[in-house]
This record gives structure tokens, sequence and C-alpha cells, in this order.
């Protein structure tokens, strides 16, 4: 165990070798000072997932949290395809129906309409609004009420993805950019042969740099990459499903597995996540924060 900032009793524990880590000895509804915020920036950029058990934050505790850690995405209402009604609203709840900065992740249903995003069952691997321009920096989740088992969320560490990639695959996409194209799914490709210009979509370069860091990760995965600029259409899609297996690897995997009012949160630049499965008839309801980002560097 790692014990950072002894004055105020912040402890990290790293949760494998993948990635991941667990800090406790902090409550996360109170201000944080500037040097707490500090601390675990410097972790979260150590450790790439970070996990605090046992917090329960209102909507505003949760925001002001997230806060910290940059400026807080704005949902756009109207225009956009973002504004669906059925995106990110609970009807059961005017506090967040109200609040552009908050989401839910939820298979629950009110009156037959989802109360959130990404309802039911397992998901691929994606980064969080990977298909935009900005991507989001940062994603926050609360676990407020979960199913009996399944619905875990995998993470995987795409430095490590990059850095222990055969060198002719790194060859292969050294310099490119690749398609991402986001079209509601959660467990099937987009099928390039329709026309996607409505469907919200960006290229980013494949092996990106990490702004704070300064390392190579690998910015792609299995849900929204469709394509890498470049190459023929089959070779394309060759070299995209070597990454994917190879990035979805044991190795590079720390998988969570929730309880009630755990916070989890992770850099979208470094970490792409899925989900499992569990029983659909049970309630599976997160609460989530993102921060904006800034374009993928090469
Ligand atoms: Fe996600």
């Amino acid at each position: 165990m790692t014990v950072l900032g002894t004055e105020t009793g912040l402890r990290v524990t790293p949760l494998g070798s993948a990635l991941g880590a667990e800090i406790s000895g902090i409550d996360l509804s109170q201000p944080l000072s500037p040097e707490r915020v500090e601390e675990i920036l410097g972790a979260w950029r150590a450790y790439l997932v970070l996990v605090f058990r046992g917090q329960s934050l209102s909507t505003e505790e949760q925001r002001r949290f997230a806060a910290n850690f940059g400026t807080l995405y704005e949902r756009r209402r109207g225009g956009t395809s973002f504004a669906k009604d059925k995106y990110g609203l609970y009807d059961g709840d005017p506090a967040i129906r109200e609040d552009p900065n908050l989401m839910l992740v939820s298979n629950v249903r009110v009156d037959g309409k989802p109360i959130g995003a990404v309802a039911d069952g397992d998901m691929w691997f994606h980064i969080d609004s990977g298909y935009s321009e900005r991507p989001y920096r940062y994603t926050i989740l609360h676990a407020i009420k979960l199913p009996s088992t399944g619905g875990d969320t995998l993470f995987a560490n795409m430095y490590k993805a990059y850095e222990t990639l055969p060198e002719d695959l790194k060859a292969k996409i050294a310099g490119r950019k690749a398609l991402h194209i986001h079209e509601y799914k959660r467990t099937a490709k987009v099928d390039l042969t329709k026309d996607f210009t409505n469907s919200p979509h960006y290229f980013h370069p494949v092996v990106a740099t990490h702004p704070e860091t300064g390392r190579k990760t690998l910015f792609v995965d299995r849900l929204m990459t469709a394509r890498i600029e470049g190459l023929e259409a089959q070779e394309s899609a060759d070299v995209l499903a070597r990454l994917f297996d190879h990035a979805e690897r044991p190795e590079m995997i720390y998988a969570h597995k929730w309880r009630p009012g755990d916070v989890v949160m992770w850099d979208n630049r470094c970490v792409t996540h899925g989900r499992t499965d569990f029983p659909h008839h049970e309630e599976r309801i997160l609460r989530r924060c993102t921060i904006e980002g800034d374009p993928i560097l090469p």
C-alpha cells in the first residue's frame, strides 16, 4: 500500500497489475483542498482508474466533487441528436431532469421510457464520447442501485496495450487516424455500408499522446472505431480486430464489481471500458458526470 499525504490520511491501494487503485480515507461529499485535489490527480495519472468505496453523494455534491477536475460537460438541448428526450433524463427525479451536468446510466423505465442512457445488458469496450471532436477527459460514476450480480465495468489500460503491441502492428498504425462513429448501439459494429453522416463521428489519431503524462496510448475501441484511414477496407478491419483483441487481453484489464456508494472515475484518454451482462429484471442506476476534454493529440 502506498501512503500519500499522511497529514490528510489519504490511502492509495492498487487494484491489480493492469490499472486501478482504491482511495480510502476521504469523504467526497466534503469540499476538497487544492492540495488534496492534486494528490488525487497524481494517483489518477498513475493508476488511470480510481475507486472510492462507501460514498453518499447528493447530485450537488457529485457535481461539486467533479468540478475539481475541470469543466463539467453540459448536455445540450435541442437541435442535436444528443438532445433526444430519452437521453439522460430521469422522469422520477426532477433534480436530474433539470440538471444538464448529470446523466443516469440505468435500465429503469418509467412509463416505458428509459430514465437514463445505455440501459440494458452487456456493452462492448468504448471511449465515452470518443466519436466527438473533444472526447470527455474524465468520467465520474456514482453507484445508486445495483443488480444482485453482473453489470461489472471492465477497464482496459490503453498505455499498456500500446506498449505491448507487436512491432508490425505498431508500424501499421503509426501516424494514422481512425474514424469513430456513435450509433447508440451496445454490442454491434457500425455498418459502414449505410449512411452514417447523421451519426456523431470524428477522426482521431490511432496512437495518441496523453497531454499530461506524455505517454503514448492506443485510442481505439471495439464499439465505435469503424475504420483506419488510408488502409484498404479488409486490412483496416483485420488491423482493428487485432488491436481490440490485444487491448482486451486479461493482463490489460481491471474488472470493477460495483457496490452501492462506489464512486469510480477514469481517464478516457488512456482507458477504454465495457460492461458485463446482468439480470434484465433487476434495476441498475448509476449517476454520471463528465469533464470536458480537448482534441486528441498524435
Ligand atoms: Fe461508457
